[in-house]
């Protein structure tokens, strides 16, 4: 069930470069979203465009959820400058979730794409579910999280200022030096070139992965057709349009690795 909520802003900080995790009062949406949805944000009372912005709840605590976010444009950069006690009108929770933990979770996240990651992070800590989680960025001062190998946390970094030197592949590879990795389960989200990466790397080595998708989103329900992506073919039968495209909003933003013809959108 989606519904629309007048949130109220309940605090806002800087966590990382160009990063910010804002808290929003929601109750009736943050006592039902589950990791892996996300939320379409009117920005402000008077945003000009049509188009709300979709984000990815990071995490909950009684009734507030929180979003991180990168300021890139006008819609992120009115979040930014949100004051406590604004009044922000969102609709959510949308989308699928993360589900079936019965293979060890390696949990992975690139740039915002650890926002939904880290909101699974958490469900998973509070199951008391066994999991790694990898967090990749380009240098040292985009992270926020302690690299700290024996509690399971992977930091990695292109340019070798923190963590692991290279990219959460090479994290991935740390892990299975001790682990076989077709005990585990990959969930992804970040760049596109980074989920790529780790699509072609699930399927070469047959491991179960679901990535989560982003995409230009306007209406987030079903309704535009402005955020489809494309299933690989089945081989069997000739496939009619719903089974050859899928929408980000609807089917998504999750789907497993091995049905997604590209993550580049
Ligand atoms: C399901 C979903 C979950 C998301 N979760 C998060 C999140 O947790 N944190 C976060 O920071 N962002 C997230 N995004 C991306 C976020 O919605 C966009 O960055 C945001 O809408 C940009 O709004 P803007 O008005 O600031 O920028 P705009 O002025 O609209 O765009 C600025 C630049 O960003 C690009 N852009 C816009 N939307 C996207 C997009 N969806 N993906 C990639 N590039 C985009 C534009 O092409 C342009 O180059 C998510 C997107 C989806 C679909
Ligand atoms: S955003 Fe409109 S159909 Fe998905």
């Amino acid at each position: 069930m989606s519904l629309r909520e007048i949130s109220r802003v309940t605090g806002s900080r800087k966590i990382a470069e160009n990063t910010f995790e804002s808290t929003l009062h929601a109750p009736q949406i943050a006592s039902l979203v589950k990791a892996g949805q996300f939320i379409n944000i009117l920005p402000s009372g008077d945003w000009p465009k049509v188009m709300r912005r979709p984000m990815s709840v990071s995490g909950t605590e009684g009734d507030n959820l929180s979003i991180i976010y990168k300021v890139v444009g006008t819609g992120t950069e009115q979040m930014y400058s949100w004051a406590e006690g604004d009044e922000v009108d969102i609709i959510g929770p949308l989308g699928n979730y993360w589900a079936d933990f019965s293979k060890t979770p390696i949990i992975i996240g690139g740039g915002v794409g650890i926002a939904p990651i880290f909101f699974l992070h958490n469900t998973l800590q509070s199951n008391n579910i066994e999991h790694y989680m990898i967090m990749g960025s380009r240098t040292a001062n985009e992270h926020f999280l302690e690299h700290d190998l024996p509690a399971k946390v992977l930091m990695t970094t292109d340019d070798g200022t923190y963590g692991i030197h290279g990219n959460v592949v090479a994290a991935v590879d740390t892990i299975a030096e001790n682990l076989d990795l077709s005990d585990t389960k990959l969930f992804v989200c970040g760049p596109a070139p980074m989920m790529e990466a780790m699509k072609d790397y699930a399927l070469a080595k047959n491991i179960e992965c679901d990535i989560a998708l982003e995409t230009v989103m306007a209406c987030g329900i079903g309704i535009c057709q402005g955020c489809s992506m494309e299933y690989v073919p089945k081989e069997s039968k000739e496939s009619s349009y719903r089974e050859k495209y899928g929408l980000v909003c609807m089917d998504g933003p999750i789907f497993k690795a091995k049905e997604i013809k590209t993550c580049y959108l």
